[in-house]
């Protein structure tokens, strides 16, 4: 299967590296244990190094923080644990100056239950905002209106009863999340307000929450018992939003300098991803999930990206690829555990889980589409052990947001005020997997990153060129890209044993990129490593 070049000028978000900030997490300016915009200034020019041409930044608006952040309670404002609005102008202009974009949380979905229009909403069966919001009478049983299932406490319902006002309203989050009933058209108009705030202020686009949950089907069936425990969350998809995403994309595009808008599109199957990108008049770009969740194994990702092209190259729709985000275990984790469960032993995990980490870098920005890197992926970082007595998170997402350590000092350049301590603690060996200790090392993942980065950028096979999936030996993964005379091969060896390539094409072919070695490129012996991957040119 074959994804043909990209013939005309590609859109920068299509050519681009995205690089994720949680904030909170990322870097901190006034010790109080918690990242803020200035502290993410002050390491802007660390990933200008790095590579990475936009930042998307997750919520730093003014929030009661029942979910950190994406419980908004005022659109259009930093919270004070972040800074003010000049810190974030501060931080685009510094950002566009070392010639980053950058990109913001948009949450569409719903509010805060202390933002003002749910306050207002919930005062009274007559408010003139109650129909802002999804209220239902209670049923005859006293059951809520329909099975919907709440995410993150999955025996939860997506309803709570308001007591005051005598009915239910929904929530597909936490309860002090209430859905916004985008079937209001002072919502859609209001949220549209949010939208132009934000380009006004000269963000050069967002990355939309649960985007596809801002239609909702009127009669709110439920849902099919096939999916019984499932969030609603990850099943709600209903022609509507598609509408609504169309009139969001003309506000957007109607902004000079390629605006751009990447949705989180939690359904559980690319395809049924794919249709948010529209005619090329919806989302600009979507995240495409089963990847993400993808166990470390060569036929599951070849799997993806097959499925991938399937869902997306009819509809010239632009891919992309996340592997870690703020809300699943890292991947390294993630493959870890699942090599611990099918018997890896320590001794085993010690020498593959680094090297997993390293190849898994080399995937993640060879593939054709626009690469998410989560941030400390490019430190090789693992999740954090938290205990239970710091567990914060409703939906115990705590592990993959440990702050950030830049050095090996004994606070990892988290330096606190007496009597505070970083909101999360920081992941496992920070001695050596910190910011200042990897860039001191060309072997470190850190570099890895950066030369992957280059690689992309100079190589016009890489950033936009087709992608033909190759047959490989078992637990290898093979693909190439090409771009006019530019012919370049992607293997990733999924295995913990060496594999000798049959392809006698490939030899001596020039190695542009090895994921196991700093050295200077050499040329391919034809024998590929154990949980290597590496990149050549014919
Ligand atoms: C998806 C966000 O990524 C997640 O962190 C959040 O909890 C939910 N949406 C609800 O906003």
């Amino acid at each position: 299967m074959t994804t043909d070049a990209a013939d005309g000028p590609l859109a920068w978000w299509q050519e681009a590296v995205f690089y994720q900030i949680y904030p909170r997490s990322f870097a901190d300016s006034d010790g109080d244990g918690v990242g803020d915009l200035a502290g993410i200034r002050t390491r802007l020019a660390d990933l200008a190094w790095l590579g990475v041409d936009a930042l998307w930044i997750s919520p730093f608006f003014r929030s009661p923080m029942a979910d950190f952040g994406y419980d908004v309670s005022d659109y259009c404002d930093v919270d004070p644990l972040f800074g003010d609005l000049a810190d974030f102008d501060a931080l685009v202009a510094d950002a566009h100056g070392l010639g980053m974009r950058v990109v913001i949380d948009w949450v569409p979905n719903h509010t805060s239950d202390q933002h003002p229009w749910f306050v207002d909403a919930s005062s009274s069966r007559d408010s003139p905002r109650r129909d802002w919001y999804v209220w239902r009478d209670p049923t005859p049983d006293g059951s809520p209106p329909n099975n919907w299932v709440a995410a993150f406490d999955l025996t939860a319902p997506a309803w709570t009863f308001h007591e005051p006002t005598g009915q239910w309203y929904l929530h597909l989050f936490e309860s002090a999340q209430p859905d916004l009933n985008w079937d209001e058209p002072a919502v859609e108009a209001a949220m549209h307000d949010t939208l132009r705030f934000w380009l006004d202020r000269g963000v050069d686009g967002f990355r939309a929450d649960v985007v596809h949950g801002i239609g909702k089907d009127p009669a709110l069936p439920d849902d099919p018992p096939e999916v019984a425990g499932v969030p609603h969350c990850a099943l709600n998809d209903v022609p509507v939003t598609h509408e609504r995403l169309r009139s969001i994309r003309t506000l957007v595009d109607g902004y000079p300098g390629e605006r751009m808008m990447v949705g989180e599109v939690f359904l559980l199957t690319t395809e049924a991803v794919a249709t948010y990108y529209g005619h090329d008049d919806e989302l600009h770009l979507a995240f495409n999930f089963p990847p993400l969740f993808a166990p470390w194994l060569a036929d599951r990702w070849r799997a993806c990206i097959e499925d991938t092209q399937a869902a997306l190259d009819p509809r010239d729709a632009w891919p992309t690829w996340v592997l870690s985000n703020h809300d699943n275990p890292r991947h390294r984790t993630r493959y870890d555990r699942a090599a611990a469960r099918a018997g890896e032993d320590a001794a085993t995990a010690a020498v593959r889980s680094g090297a997993r980490a390293r190849a898994a870098a080399v995937l993640l920005l060879t593939l054709r589409g626009t690469p998410f890197v989560y941030q400390g992926d490019e430190l090789g970082l693992t999740d954090a052990d938290v205990p239970k007595d710091r567990v914060v998170d409703p939906g115990g997402r705590d592990g993959c947001r440990a702050p950030i350590p830049w050095d090996a000092t004994p606070d990892h350049g988290w330096p606190t005020r007496p009597g505070v301590v970083p909101w999360l603690p920081i992941a496992p060996g920070a001695d050596v997997a910190n910011r200042a200790s990897e860039a001191a090392d060309p072997g470190s993942v850190l570099h890895l990153y950066r030369r992957a980065i280059a690689l992309r950028h100079r190589s016009p096979a890489l950033s936009r060129g087709s992608c033909t999936l190759r047959d490989a030996p078992d637990g290898v993964l093979a693909y190439r890209r090409r771009h006019g005379d530019e012919v370049v091969d992607v293997l990733v060896n999924f295995d913990g044993a060496d594999v000798t390539l049959e392809d006698r094409s490939l030899l001596g072919a020039s190695l542009l990129l090895d994921s196991g070695d700093a050295g200077p490129p050499a040329a391919f012996t034809g024998v590929l490593g154990a949980d290597r991957a590496v990149v050549l040119r014919h």
